[in-house]
């Protein structure tokens, strides 16, 4: 995701606009940019590098403007570089965008073919030139309608064209976009804090909002024009916590961002309605692929959880086998891989020492590698052959949450076009399997309705000194991760087990003192982990089961119960990790842990 604001107004608008660039760059800090209007109509300034950086570029003249539009970038689509920095220009139009354009490239295509030439990588660009083409005969307002109706995907824009001055375009779909109302003077920003110490008042746009904005006022309309009333709510938070959207910390803000993290990583890369997956957002060649003997993955700490999950999703579906190594361990133990082999390297910040020697030990094997990362132009995602981008945004959060869900989403898209690729799953399978995807989101949302049940449950247990976590089959590596939240910001020591293991020796910890979590939805293993349960409480173990929702039978002989909703097995364990994840925040924050950055912690270990 990335970070967006407009002002126009009396003031100055560039310091605002940096000031508010700052506020927001917990959003995203690849690169940065500003435009603004001056008497020569509109100047653009961008580099790479954080929002420190652009104030120093806009520190040689300290320009004057009364209306500006600055972005601060998280890559989806193009490195970071100062050609991919927003904002982008056409001529006279000038717009900074945050969000994905599903159908970029058949539309960039089009617009090569008309004459117009890109200067970048990114998706965005498309936008701004199909404005521009209707900018020729329209305002600027109605000109944006007529190109957004060509556009699919997710965006918040902000546009200006110098033929306009002081006028800003606002839009919203599926990426947010708020408006802040001053005296004589307007905001446009992705999120609050921007302009929070400006005004307190704003109105949030919906789905398919168009604001118009110029020093006179705002007028808010629907994309085909027609005037909407909107509330104006005032924001009561401080700004520390806008900047955590009104969350007490950015875990818990990514544990909630996690349905639009979802749906913004599907987004584009699958057709539900004919079985396909978009093979080529995985830039693996088809050919390599087909060829690949056996898979290997590697990564550390819950990406290696993720890869675990990844193991039991492309041997069942894709009919493959898998090896799952943690990455420390792969890139000294000489693994017999080569040609015919493909290593997936998976990490959320693309700089883990451990599974950059993994993936550079791979290569040198003469292996190829595919990176799962949710950083665009990091080491990892640079040095691989191909690269799958979660696009969950950046995890400020030490404990990964959202990018470990988005991390098993690749790995099902993996697994299925994999399958598809090599004829060992049908077209109808597949489209169920694609089908469910439609519904997770929802399904998540609905789990995080529950969290009130999971802060109950926290206050009984957070000051257990030992956790089990158990699980069977896929849920096995939920447990583990499970545990690992627990540990890693609650300092409590969790271990999670392959449930069947209990009784080779963990049995021996069970008492009242230690709290049992069972990850125990009904399917085919079902039967045995309830057994496993029974044989926990029948050593007066007290137990937490996670299991479908209105599944009595568990509930009647545990102690606490968490319901999830239904799904095939392999989405399942997203589903069965949200719980875990805010169970392992309530405790940590009860134990008064700092679970933003717990103690010994680093958000990405970039040493041996
Ligand atoms: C996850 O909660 C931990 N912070 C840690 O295990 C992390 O997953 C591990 O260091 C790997 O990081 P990466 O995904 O950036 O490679």
């Amino acid at each position: 995701m990335c970070g967006i604001i407009g002002y126009t107004g009396k003031k100055n608008a560039v310091p605002i606009i940096l000031d508010g660039l700052k506020r927001l760059e917990y959003r995203g800090y690849d690169s940065a940019g500003i435009a603004f209007f001056n008497k020569d109509g509109i100047e653009v300034r961008k580099c790479t590098g954080k929002i420190k950086d652009l104030y120093s570029v806009m520190e040689t003249d300290k320009p004057f403007s009364n209306t500006a539009i600055g972005h601060t970038r998280w890559a989806t689509h193009g490195r970071p570089s100062e050609e991919n920095a927003h904002p982008h220009r056409s001529d006279g139009i000038v717009l900074v965008h945050n969000g994905i354009i599903e159908n970029y490239l058949p539309l960039k295509k089009k617009l090569i073919d008309e004459g117009y030439k890109f200067a970048s990588e990114t998706d965005t660009e498309v936008i701004c030139h199909l404005i521009e083409k209707y900018s020729k005969e329209y305002p600027l307002e109605e000109s944006v309608r007529k190109a957004i109706k060509e556009v699919k995907g997710a965006y918040a824009l902000a546009v200006m064209d110098e033929k306009e001055p002081g006028k800003i375009v606002g839009v919203k779909k599926d990426s947010p976009l708020v408006v802040g109302l001053g005296h004589g003077e307007f905001f446009l920003a992705s999120d609050v804090p921007a302009f929070l110490n400006y005004s307190r008042d704003v109105i949030f746009l919906d789905e398919g909002e168009m604001v118009v904005m110029t020093d006179d006022g705002v007028i808010i309309t629907t994309l085909d024009g027609i005037p909407v009333r909107k509330e104006v709510k005032v924001i009561s938070w401080s700004p520390s916590m806008a900047e955590k959207g009104g969350y007490r910390h950015f875990m818990l803000k990514e544990i909630y961002e996690q349905p639009r993290a979802i749906a913004d990583t599907l987004r584009g890369r699958f057709y539900p309605e004919s079985g396909q997956v978009n093979m080529d957002e995985f830039g693996v060649d088809k050919d390599d692929l087909k060829g690949t003997e056996k898979i290997f993955i590697a990564a550390c700490g819950t990406s290696w959880h993720a890869a675990l999950v990844g193991k039991y999703m492309i041997e069942e579906i894709a009919k493959i086998p898998v090896e799952v190594e943690i990455a420390s361990e792969f890139r000294y133990r000489n693994p017999i891989l080569g040609r015919g082999s493909l290593l997936i390297a998976i990490t959320q910040s693309g700089e883990t020492a451990d599974t950059l020697a993994a993936q550079r030990e791979a290569k040198r094997l003469g292996a190829k590698v595919l990176n799962i990362c949710n950083v665009v132009g990091s080491t990892s995602s640079r040095e691989a052959d191909a690269v799958f981008y979660t696009h969950s945004g950046p995890e400020i959060g030490v404990a990964s949450t959202k990018a470990f869900t988005t991390q098993i989403i690749g790995l099902y898209l993996f697994a299925i076009g994999l399958g598809r690729l090599r004829g060992a799953i049908d077209h109808d399978s597949a489209i169920v399997l694609l089908r469910d995807l439609l519904f997770l989101p929802g399904k998540v949302e609905k789990i995080l309705a529950s969290n009130e049940e999971l802060v109950q449950i926290a206050k009984e247990l957070f000051k257990a000194d030992d956790f089990l976590y158990l699980g069977r089959g896929i849920n096995y590596p939920i447990a583990l991760e499970g545990a690992l939240k627990l540990k890693e910001i609650s300092y409590i020591h969790a271990e999670g087990y392959p449930a069947g293991e209990m009784k080779h020796g963990p049995i021996a910890l069970i008492d009242e003192t230690v709290p049992s979590l069972f990850l125990s939805p009904k399917g085919r293993l079902y039967e045995k982990i309830l057994s496993n349960l029974e044989e926990v409480r029948s050593r007066g173990g007290r137990i937490i089961a996670v299991t479908d929702e209105g599944n009595t039978e568990v509930c009647n002989r545990s102690d606490y119960c968490i319901f999830i909703p239904e799904t095939n097995p392999y989405l399942l364990t997203i589903l069965l990790v949200i719980p875990l994840q805010l169970l392992a925040y309530h405790i940590g924050v009860l134990r008064g842990c700092d679970v933003d950055q717990p103690r010994n912690l680093a958000k990405s270990v970039t040493v041996e």
